[in-house]
């Protein structure tokens, strides 16, 4: 039952105005003591020729209150209703106690499928603390839509091509060993990737010999290609490390390379469609009517570029999967990229250009002197994740030192803080890393959210044997529990909306509006020494609590341990 279109219904009849109207004008208001739900009668004065008050008042004379409805009051220009909390509680927790986990689920995105390129780390670079926005944003969509009925496809764009791969193997020639890269995996390619650079700062011949060497990739030459493929295992190795500590998966690994022998194909199709044009030696995409700088395509020396791959990509994605929508999550710093290729796409006359999305964030700054910077100035994310387990397990050492599987928990619990403090705020924010706050069982964050979950988890491990047959649900009429239902009656549209404005925010937010309301309602309410309807009743809500948090913390890549 939605109540705020039963009221609607109800005010339509007794104000003669259409139901569409009446909805659009039922308001919620803020102030919990004016109601559940109010209609303000301003607008109608006109109509009726008559003031507000009065109207609202002749208004309330010819509702017939309905069971659901408790009181109905007129304040100034409003008619207030409060609804009845039993009847309200018993259509809220029926729903969540009967679906389970499958509580907000729907199948809106059946049949529909959406392509997200997420995480897509560069190979033989680290994995630093800025792909980490992506990768957690990213698999957050992914859940969050899975939850709505599409069909996602995770894909990781990884960059493992161009002329930086050139500049790899000729400094690998030079200065490199099998051993030191077999015994430091990426920093020793990053040592000799940084030494190329300032070599060639005086021997520009470098330059030249590394852009031969990706022709050479780009041709299939063998002695090129293996050396390509060590760099990109031995990266991958390092990457799935990370993906393994944050729960995160791909269904494909189709990085930039995988398009090397896709592109001519498109290059020639963009010539055909007469959008290339010649320019010092380049071609490029003249993107002038758009306000924006030319899309390059192919260099002056014939190598392909970023550009170029992406738009083989869309293509790709495009024939392979016919997405409803394809979602690429990147830092703003590459807004213009995607804005100029898109357009490309459009040029090209593909109407579904309009499907691309790109879905910037933040940067992600450091409470800097607390992160470990063993390794220079880039933060690890393997780095990072392990300092968020061990100060994780220092604060359990300290407040639960008898909980059995500590390592387990602290796991869960300090992955799950750096994941919620990065989906707290709108993805468009910076995030701070503080470890004070992420970690503050009290803030507004993931440790009081699992720790609120792991209560309702207590509670009813305490409780017993459970019968939720027959609920006297009239014996929730405190605030509180009216509370945690309305936040359980709103959490299936904030999916929706999270998913419309690709924004898993919207969740991790309402998670501790639950949590919050939960643990006020737990501060007022005896639960397992109440009276047997009573305490039925409310182990109901801590089943529907527990049930939602979970579920929740699920979307977001998050654990839900029960005990911590
Ligand atoms: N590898 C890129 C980077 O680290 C991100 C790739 C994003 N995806 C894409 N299709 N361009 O900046």
């Amino acid at each position: 039952m939605d109540f705020k279109v039963e009221v609607a219904k109800l005010l339509a009849a007794a104000a003669d105005v259409s139901f569409e109207d009446a909805l659009a004008t039922v308001e919620i208001p803020a102030n919990k003591t004016m109601g559940d739900f109010a209609y303000p009668c301003f607008r109608l004065a006109k109509v009726f020729r008559k003031a507000p008050p009065m109207i609202a008042q002749e208004i309330v004379e010819k509702l017939d209150k309905p069971e659901f409805i408790e009181q109905i009051q007129v304040v100034g220009a409003y008619v207030n209703f409060y609804i009845n909390k039993g009847v309200y509680a018993q259509a809220v927790l029926k729903d969540v106690l009967k679906d389970k986990d499958n509580y907000g689920k729907s199948d809106i995105g059946n049949g529909k499928t959406i392509v997200i390129d997420y995480s897509s780390p560069n190979i033989a670079k680290p994995f630093h603390v800025g792909h980490l926005r992506s990768t957690v944003i990213g698999n957050a969509i992914y859940k969050i839509h899975e939850e709505l009925g599409y069909n996602c496809v995770g894909v990781n764009h990884l960059g493992d091509w161009g002329t930086q791969f050139g500049k790899l193997i000729v400094a690998y020639r030079n200065w490199g060993s099998k051993e030191a890269v077999e015994n430091n995996g990426i920093q020793e390619l990053m040592r000799i990737y940084v030494k190329f650079h300032d070599e060639a700062e005086n021997n520009p011949s470098l330059d030249d010999e590394a852009r031969l060497w990706f022709v050479k990739m780009q041709e299939g030459d063998q002695e090129a290609l293996t050396l390509w493929k060590w760099f990109y295992e031995i990266s991958i190795k390092e990457f799935e490390r990370v993906y393994e500590m944050l729960g995160v998966k791909f269904d494909v690994y189709t990085g930039e390379s995988f398009y090397n022998d896709k592109m001519a194909p498109v290059v020639e199709e963009l010539k055909n469609k007469n959008i290339l044009k010649e320019s010092e030696g380049a071609l490029i995409v003249d993107l002038e009517d758009k306000n924006m700088p030319p899309c390059l395509i192919i260099r002056k020396d014939g190598g392909t570029l970023y550009a170029t791959r992406d738009i083989t990509a869309a293509l790709y994605r495009k024939k392979t999967y016919n997405f409803e929508k394809c979602i690429y999550l990147t830092a703003l710093d590459q807004n213009l990229h995607f804005a100029q290729w898109f357009e490309v796409i459009h040029k090209m006359g593909y109407d579904w250009y309009k499907d691309l999305i790109h879905v910037p964030f933040g940067l992600v700054s450091l409470d800097s002197g607390k992160l470990s910077t063993r390794h220079g100035n880039v933060v690890l994310m393997e780095d990072l994740l392990s300092q968020a387990i061990g100060e994780t397990k220092k604060i359990i050492e300290e407040k639960n030192p008898g909980l059995e599987n500590k390592e387990e928990v602290s796991k869960q619990v300090g992955i799950g803080a750096v994941i919620f403090n990065d989906l707290y705020n709108g993805r468009i924010k910076d995030v701070v890393f503080s470890w004070e706050r992420m970690l503050n069982f009290d803030g507004e964050t993931g440790p009081y959210v699992q720790y609120t979950h792991a209560r309702a988890c207590s509670i009813l491990k305490r409780a017993g044997e459970i019968s939720f047959e027959n609920i006297e649900y009239s014996k929730l009429s405190d605030d509180a529990s009216l509370d945690i239902c309305k936040l359980l009656e709103a959490y299936p549209d904030k999916i929706r909306d999270a998913a419309n404005k690709l924004e898993p925010s919207v969740v991790t937010r309402h998670l501790v509006a639950i949590a919050q309301a939960f643990n006020k309602f737990y501060h007022d309410n005896p639960i397992l020494n109440s009276e047997e309807e009573v305490r039925q009743a409310r182990l109901a809500i801590v089943v529907a609590v527990k049930t939602v948090m979970k579920q929740g913390l699920n979307l977001l890549g998050i654990d839900a341990p029960e005990q911590m």
